[in-house]
Formats: structure tokens, C-alpha cells, sequence
């Protein structure tokens, strides 16, 4: 385990290099006590060493010499550093979470499994995020916090799979080639995946700038975000990569279609398409990883191979659960403490951000200590209110009046 006097280290170097825009923005949160509070910021750090191996570029040019930039965010020595701890940060951090996943596949042939999973995910229920919302008065909260901690991925979207394209691997690395070029709007800009998620992120009065939203980001939102980063960033997790693709490629042509209606009914003036897009190509994805990347492999390189890819399907699955069941869980939290007057919905405030604290580590504060904000939710107005939250909840105080 990386002790802690490292981690306050690198989070200084981190805040050195850090540039005034949100793209450049290398700053972690210093975990004092709390464990809650030491894992949030062990996965931050290990999202920064993540985003280190991306070409970022702010929208708007920056202040002083866009290469003096480059060079200092770019750094060799320091990415180095970042990648030292990274194998410690995934040891400790990400996997562990593969053994249950392993422990739920069993010996059964692929394309079976395969087959089975599809007809599952198909006839799969409403996704619990809309349906609880259809009738919810505070909705537009919500959504909003959805879509802010989604952000951690899906503002660079298809940017981790990419890492999984390059190489020399056979004809389904030209499938996988087909699927990131639509991932990428086919080279057409404006229907970029990203590009239509900056939409949305808009309409909901949020900033669309990568990274802008990281200070609000819960601890769970980190984890999807850094266990999709450890399956691509390391070459070795091939197989597991292909299963991550066939589960999110199944589950998303239907949780998009959800979200497009649900989106087209109550928000009907939001730019909705980047769900639409994806209720409609992801069906295509989802036959292309099946019939012209998975079962090839599995053809070639065996039933050892299969199992990998069955494994990575099911990681990924408990990955997205974990993640989507705390932001249900923080959500209801949020609803009670407003109901007994103690939080308020509101639009979130990126102008000013103070330290982040874990609901273990607001025991300690006072009333004093003001209104925390909590992702894209609103404000808990008193700290007490605050501890009764999920784990995986991140709050941030502020100077807001509320
Ligand atoms: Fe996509
Ligand atoms: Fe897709």
C-alpha cells in the first residue's frame, strides 16, 4: 500500500504543475484521516496518472506559451513518477474487484454465454435511474448529477478503448478499428460521441470542458472511471478488454434508449442526441464485438480465452452496478436530508471550490465550516446532515449562502 506521506507529496507536485485551464487541471484533494476521504483520493491520483497518457488541449488557447504548457503538463520525469504509483494505486485499488467477478463466471461455452447475456440485456427492465425519476420532482437535480459524475468518462469518450486498438492483432483489430472511428463521429466532428455529450452537459447548465467537473466527482464515479483506465492501460487485459466492450456495447443500446425517451418526454428541449445515437448504433456494436471480435478470438485461441473475455463482461457489469446503485443510493440521501430541511437543490457553483470532505470525515466539522455541495445535487446545509450518507459520497465545502 502507497503510505500516505507519498500520496501528499505527489498531490503537491500535482498542484505545481496544474494550469489555470480545467484540461491542465492536475489537482488532487489531501486526505487527512479519514479512510473514505485516503481511497477518494488514491483513486484521484490514479485518475491523474491515467489522463497523463492523453492528448488534452483547452478549447480556448491559454495564457502565455501553449508549448511552455505541453512541456511542464507533459513532463517526462513527472509522468514517470505518476507511473510508479499507478501499478501501486491498481494493485490496491482496482484489482481486487476482479476476483468477484471471476468467481461469477462459470465453465460455460462463449457463445452460449454470449447469447444468453444479449437476450438478458435486452429484455432487461427500465434502467432504475429514469424510471425512479419519471415521477420525481426534483429531477432535473438528479439528471444532472448523472450526467456530471458520467462526465469522468464520457467527455474523452472512446479515448480508454483506443488505447485497446493500437497494435498489430489480426483481423479484429480492424473491426474494433470500425467501431472507434463511429466512436469518433466517423471523422465527422460535430457527431463525435464526446461532442454530443458536451451537448447535453450544456443544456443542463454545466461546464462541457473535460476535467472541469472533477472536484464534485464521488468516489464511485472515480472508480468506474479508473477501472475502465486499468483494463486499457495495460496491454495484458486484452481479454478482458473485449468482455468490458461486449457488456457496455450490449447494455448501453438499451440504457440509451431509456434515457432518449425519458430525456424526450421531460426535457424535451435538451439536445438528446448523443442517447438517441447510441440507442441506435451501439446495436451494430454489439453484433461487430460479438460475430467479428469475440468468437474469432475465442475460435483461435480457445475456451481459455473466452472465459477472459466472460470475465471482463462480468467485471464490467459489477462496475457500472456499483457505480449506478451510489448514485441512486447518494440521490435518496439527498432527498431526505431536503426533506428534513437540511439540503437544498441547486445548480452547482464552479467558481470556487473548497477542500473536499468524505461523510466519516464531516464528523469533525462544525456549522462554522458552512454549506457542502454535493456533485451536481445542491447544497447539505449542515455537516451533521452529511455523515448519514452512502460511502462512496464526496462533499465539497463552500462559501455559498444558501
Ligand atoms: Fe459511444
Ligand atoms: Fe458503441
Amino acid at each position: 500500500m502507497i503510505d500516505a506521506v507519498t500520496l501528499q507529496r505527489t498531490g503537491r507536485a500535482l498542484a505545481g504543475r496544474s494550469g489555470a485551464t480545467a484540461v491542465w487541471d492536475l489537482r488532487v484533494d489531501t486526505a487527512d484521516g479519514d479512510a473514505a476521504a485516503a481511497r477518494h483520493v488514491r483513486h484521484q491520483t490514479l485518475m491523474r496518472a491515467y489522463q497523463a497518457r492523453y492528448m488534452l488541449l483547452p478549447s480556448e488557447a491559454p495564457a502565455g506559451s501553449v508549448i511552455d504548457h505541453l512541456n511542464r503538463h507533459y513532463d517526462p520525469e513527472a509522468m514517470a513518477g505518476l507511473e510508479e504509483l499507478r501499478r501501486g494505486l491498481e494493485a490496491e485499488l482496482i484489482a481486487p474487484l476482479l476476483i468477484p467477478a471471476r468467481a461469477a463466471v462459470d465453465d460455460r461455452p462463449f457463445g452460449d454465454w454470449a447469447d444468453a447475456l444479449v437476450a438478458k440485456l435486452r429484455a432487461a427492465p427500465e434502467v432504475p435511474l429514469t424510471e425512479w425519476l419519471a415521477d420525481h420532482p426534483q429531477r432535473e437535480a438528479h439528471y444532472r448529477n448523472f450526467l456530471l459524475q458520467s462526465s469522468a468518462d464520457l467527455l474523452a469518450e472512446a479515448s480508454a478503448s483506443a488505447l485497446g486498438v493500437i497494435g498489430e492483432f489480426g483481423a479484429p483489430q480492424s473491426a474494433l478499428f470500425r467501431i472507434l472511428i463511429d466512436e469518433f463521429g466517423y471523422g465527422s466532428h460535430a457527431k463525435k460521441h464526446s461532442v454530443l455529450f458536451r451537448a447535453v452537459m450544456r443544456d443542463f447548465g454545466l461546464p462541457d470542458e473535460y476535467n472541469a467537473g472533477w472536484p464534485l466527482f464521488d468516489t464511485a464515479a472515480l472508480e468506474l472511471h479508473n477501472t475502465i483506465h486499468f483494463l486499457f492501460q495495460n496491454p495484458r487485459n486484452f481479454f478482458l478488454q473485449i468482455g468490458f466492450l461486449l457488456f457496455a456495447e450490449t447494455a448501453y443500446q438499451r440504457s440509451t434508449r431509456d434515457h432518449f425517451r425519458y430525456l424526450s418526454r421531460h426535457h424535451p428541449d435538451v439536445d438528446a442526441r448523443y442517447f438517441g445515437e447510441h440507442a441506435h448504433i451501439d446495436l451494430h456494436h454489439t453484433r461487430m464485438v460479438i460475430d467479428e471480435v469475440a468468437q474469432p478470438l475465442v475460435d483461435q485461441y480457445g475456451a481459455e480465452a473466452g472465459r477472459e473475455i466472460m470475465v471482463g463482461a462480468e467485471f464490467t457489469r459489477q462496475a457500472f452496478d456499483r457505480a449506478g446503485e451510489t448514485l441512486l443510493a447518494i440521490g435518496r440521501a439527498f432527498d431526505a436530508a431536503a426533506e428534513a430541511g437540511r439540503a437544498v437543490y441547486a445548480a452547482p457553483d464552479f467558481t470556487g471550490f473548497g477542500p473536499g470532505v468524505s461523510p466519516q470525515g464531516a464528523a469533525r466539522l462544525t456549522a462554522a465550516d458552512g454549506p457542502i455541495q454535493i456533485g451536481g445535487l445542491g447544497y447539505v446545509t449542515d455537516a451533521a446532515a452529511f455523515t448519514g450518507f452512502p460511502a462512496g459520497a464526496w462533499g465539497r465545502l463552500s462559501g455559498a449562502r444558501v
